[in-house]
């Protein structure tokens, strides 16, 4: 590398000699020293050594010189070099003309002739140390201001990276959510057939009767006379009232006994298993007037009738809301919130939801108890994620218990905080395995029965709510505790 140069101008010569001369002596080390006698060969000298790639740190000028000025030039070079500083020599004390070139060419200072030798070497001295901090700083500056740069791409990029990641987080929330809500369709599909099978032979029961037994209906009250007619509403009444369903095992019972009443009061006991069917089975005294009269059978046919076609009526009321309860919980399951903000929901609403949809898994051989405490509070979440969670909690526990076994759920508050726990009395988790289950992918299951994103996917939802998860499991019980905080 070229050493730097300090140029000195003046249009004496002996002066300039002496300028070179003493600055030779205290920095010639480390500086060429070049000189030029007038203002427009420095300027020529500046830009050659620019050319040549010199680096320029001072020039000293006389002030006034024929031709171009020392403060012209020291202007000049300003323009062309805002860096390099300039130091003007001036013999004459015209402060306004030397004001005038400080605020022009931004002098760095100015020395008065004839100079003190020392002053001299300080001054310039001094101006080539502060050129080249000035240029260390702005060096330092260059590199800070390429590396803020580089941050705010880093930080542009990762915040990106973190936008596709929350959304390949939620897109996996949804396959999975997706996933069980195929697992789950099948048995949905049973649940809903269920009750529309009930509702087909009910209206099927129905219209039979308006089909067959309708126009009797005139002639059957004209054959009974006041007092029969009396006792046969009040057969219907008490009919209509018994509200308990009998089991096979229960109606047999209660035919043998009644049978063995009638029989006692000598009255055929063909009238049983009609009086059992419409949920007569005692206090059968009352009845006795209508039962020994003659047209006993036609009238607890028709009571009977008249019976199933209330039975039937009620069966479409709970049947069509049993379906109408499924479909809500699918709806509300499948719901996908793309709102992306909190909403305020009740926690045991969505528990239902979940249980609605398994409760064909359930019914067959698992005790279901439900602890939930009165007026849980409503609180800020997103409802479809945590139905994601119970699903996953619930899938996991009925598969640990392979459909049998106790599923207990307790909802309760501690603390400003909802417990959700559930507790069942499968296989259990070995303390080895408990560490991993919450890992993406672990699973102990079969390839098709498991995934092992179950419980990946609770924990970040749950995360997500700033709650916690914990797990306690020996062989036998297997308990998860969600926690959520109130806020
Ligand atoms: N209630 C439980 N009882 C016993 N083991 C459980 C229970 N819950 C989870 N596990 C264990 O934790 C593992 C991981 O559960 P996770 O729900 O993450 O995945 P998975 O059920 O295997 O598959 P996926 O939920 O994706 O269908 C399970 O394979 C099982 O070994
Ligand atoms: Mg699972």
């Amino acid at each position: 590398m070229n050493k730097p140069v300090i140029i000195c101008v003046d249009d004496d010569k002996d002066t300039l000699n002496n300028i070179q001369l003493e600055l030779l002596e205290a920095l010639g080390e480390e500086y060429f020293i070049e000189v030029a006698e007038s203002g427009e060969e420095a300027l020529e000298l500046f830009e050659e050594l620019t050319n040549n790639d010199y680096e320029i740190p001072l020039v000293i000028s006389d002030y006034i010189m024929p031709g171009m000025s020392g403060s012209d030039l020291l202007q000049y070079i300003h323009i062309i070099a805002p860096k390099t500083f300039k130091i003007l020599l001036t013999g004459i004390s015209d402060t306004r003309a030397l004001v005038d070139a400080l605020n022009h060419a931004n002098l760095y200072r100015y020395i008065l002739k004839p100079w003190d030798s020392g002053e001299l070497i300080l001054t310039v001295y001094d101006a080539v140390k502060s050129y080249f901090k000035d240029q260390l700083l702005e060096e330092q500056n260059t590199i800070l201001k390429e590396m803020n740069a580089t941050l705010q791409e880093r930080t542009y990029e990762l915040s990106r990276t973190l936008e596709n990641l929350k959304s390949t987080q939620q897109e996996l929330i949804q396959t999975e959510k997706m996933a069980t809500l195929g697992q789950l369709v099948a048995g949905v599909a049973h649940e809903i057939n269920t009750p529309l099978g009930a509702i087909r032979s009910s209206v099927e029961n129905i219209s039979q009767f308006l089909s067959c037994s309708l126009e009797k209906l005139p002639l059957f009250f004209q054959s009974l006379s006041e007092q029969r007619q009396q006792d046969f509403f009040l057969l219907l009444k008490q009919a209509i009232k018994q509200k308990n369903l009998l089991s096979s095992k229960e109606k047999r019972q209660f035919r043998r006994s009644l049978s063995s009443q009638l029989t006692e009061l000598n009255i055929s006991n063909e009238a049983s298993d009609t009086l059992v069917e419409i949920g007569i089975y005692d206090n059968i005294e009352q009845f006795l007037p209508l039962l020994q009269d003659p047209n006993c059978n036609v009238i607890l046919d028709m009571a009977y009738q008249l019976i199933s076609l209330q039975k039937s009526t009620q069966t479409i009321n709970i049947a069509s809301n049993r379906a109408a309860k499924i479909v809500f919980a699918l709806k509300s399951f499948a719901r996908y919130d793309q709102t992306g903000k909190k909403i305020t929901a009740n926690i045991i609403e969505g528990i239902e939801t979940v249980l609605t949809l398994y409760y064909n898994q359930i019914k067959h051989g698992v005790k279901l108890i439900k602890n939930y405490v009165d007026d849980l509070p409503l609180i800020l979440c997103y409802p479809d994620e945590l139905n994601q969670v119970w699903t996953n909690l619930v899938h996991n526990s009925l598969q640990a218990m392979n459909n049998k076994g106790t599923l207990q759920i307790d909802v309760f508050v501690e603390d400003a905080k909802i417990l959700i726990a559930i507790t069942d009395s499968g296989v259990g988790i070995p303390k080895s395995a408990q560490e991993k289950i919450f890992e993406p992918f672990f699973t102990t299951k079969s390839a098709g029965e498991g995934s092992g994103l179950g419980l990946d996917i609770v924990k970040k939802i749950i995360d997500k709510h700033d709650g916690e998860i914990i797990v306690n499991s020996v062989e036998g019980k297997t308990k998860f505790t969600v926690i959520i905080p109130i806020c």
